[in-house]
Formats: C-alpha cells, sequence, structure tokens
C-alpha cells in the first residue's frame, strides 16, 4: 500500500528534504517541482504534496495524506490535534518568544496589553498563565513591524537565528516554547498502514540520530 506525505513548504522545507534524503529517500521530483503539486518519491513508494503548515494538519487529519511533516508550533497553536505526533524531526528547531522595545516595560504594565502575533492561541495561552490581561492582534507577518509603529506594546513570535529581532531592536523577554518538525500520523492510516508508516518512521528516526 502506497503512502502519501504532506510537508510543509517554506521554512521547514529544505530541512525536510535533506532528512528524508538521510534516511535514503529519492525527493529529486520534489526539489524539482516547477509546477506539479503530487510528487511521487523515486526509490520508495510514496508520494509528496507540498502544502502551507495549516494545510499539512488538514490533509493528514482528514486522511488525504497518511504523513505530515510540520512545525510544533503550528500544532502547538492548532485547536484540533485528530492525528497522532510521532516522532521529532530535531531539525527546523526555533523558539517561541515574548519581545517588546525595552522602552515599553512590558511586564510591569499596569492594566491590558496588547500582543501581536501570528499565533494568537500560543499567545493567550502564555499571558493567561502569567495572570495578565491581554488583547490579542493577529498579524499575519512580519509581526516584528507591530511593536515599531506602536500598533502593540510587545509581540509573540518564533525566533530562529534572533537576526530579525535585533536588526529591529526588539529584546527577548521571555522563551515560551522550543520548537521543532514533527511527523504527524493520520489515525486511520495508522492502523490500516501501520507495517509502511513503521518502516518511515524507523528510516526518519535513524536519520535523526545520526543528525544529532
Ligand atoms: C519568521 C518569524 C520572524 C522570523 C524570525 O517569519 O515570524 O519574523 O521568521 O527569524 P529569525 O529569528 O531567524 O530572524 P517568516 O520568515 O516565516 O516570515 P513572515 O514574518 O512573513 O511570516
Amino acid at each position: 500500500m502506497s503512502l502519501r506525505i504532506a510537508l510543509t513548504k517554506g521554512r521547514l522545507e529544505d530541512k525536510t528534504l535533506s532528512m528524508l534524503e538521510m534516511a535514503g529517500y529519492g525527493t529529486e521530483k520534489v526539489r524539482n517541482k516547477g509546477r506539479a503539486l503530487v510528487l511521487p518519491d523515486t526509490v520508495h513508494d510514496l508520494d509528496y504534496i507540498l502544502v502551507k503548515s495549516n494545510d499539512c494538519i488538514t490533509y493528514v487529519e482528514h486522511g488525504a495524506a497518511d504523513l505530515g511533516v510540520v512545525g510544533k508550533d503550528t500544532l502547538m497553536e492548532n485547536e484540533t490535534d485528530d492525528y497522532f505526533e510521532m516522532l521529532d524531526l530535531k531539525t527546523g528547531t526555533c523558539c517561541f518568544i515574548v519581545a517588546a522595545l525595552p522602552s515599553a516595560n512590558l511586564f510591569e504594565k499596569k492594566g491590558r496589553i496588547r500582543i501581536g502575533t501570528k499565533y494568537p492561541n500560543v499567545a493567550r495561552q502564555y499571558f493567561l498563565s502569567k495572570n495578565m490581561d491581554v488583547e490579542i492582534i493577529k498579524i499575519d507577518g512580519s509581526v516584528e513591524l507591530s511593536p515599531l509603529i506602536g500598533l502593540v506594546d510587545g509581540i509573540v513570535d518564533i525566533m530562529e537565528t534572533g537576526s530579525t529581532l535585533k536588526a529591529n531592536g526588539l529584546q527577548v523577554l521571555d522563551v515560551c516554547a522550543r520548537i521543532s518538525a514533527r511527523v504527524i500520523v493520520n489515525k486511520a492510516s495508522w492502523k490500516l498502514k501501520k507495517a509502511e508508516i513503521l518502516c518511515v518512521l524507523e528510516d526518519l528516526k535513524r536519520a535523526v540520530d545520526q543528525n544529532a
């Protein structure tokens, strides 16, 4: 029985493909995809789809893909969990941070604070756990801009190298969670195609150990 794997495009794309290559998979068709959307592996009986991170979860939850590779940030933000999280690929590592301009004195501020973020659920939970009154403003990209122009008091975002924060004079006030790429599996596929899925997971686990 062949498998379909949903890969997240963008930030995790190259790192995931490198991991698959280390595990012995043939990703040439994905690397040279052109406009094609369903891309066969050149070694194993499986194919790949390359999708946005939220869509990766959607495809796996609905069984349109048997497995998915997606960032823990997207899994934490997503309200559903109708999948099995099976493996930490230990690549694409970054963290959720709270940041602000030094002049904002975010944690000393009285009353409600405004936070800009692409991750409203993660941000809300974080400030709830601190018993802080917060208004979340959802921003879709370049979140670091929002405190610079006075839209918000601070941000919750992912930080990889820290260079975007540094370039914009923003200070990390707290690290909320460590993040990396995870393999998720459709629940029905796990029953029906367990042997095939286990093979992929074992191959990837070997690559993770090799990469450590
Ligand atoms: C992410 C994140 C930060 C940046 C952090 O954005 O939201 O803006 O990367 O990376 P750094 O610590 O290495 O500087 P992304 O590149 O995904 O683009 P976006 O802001 O348009 O969503």
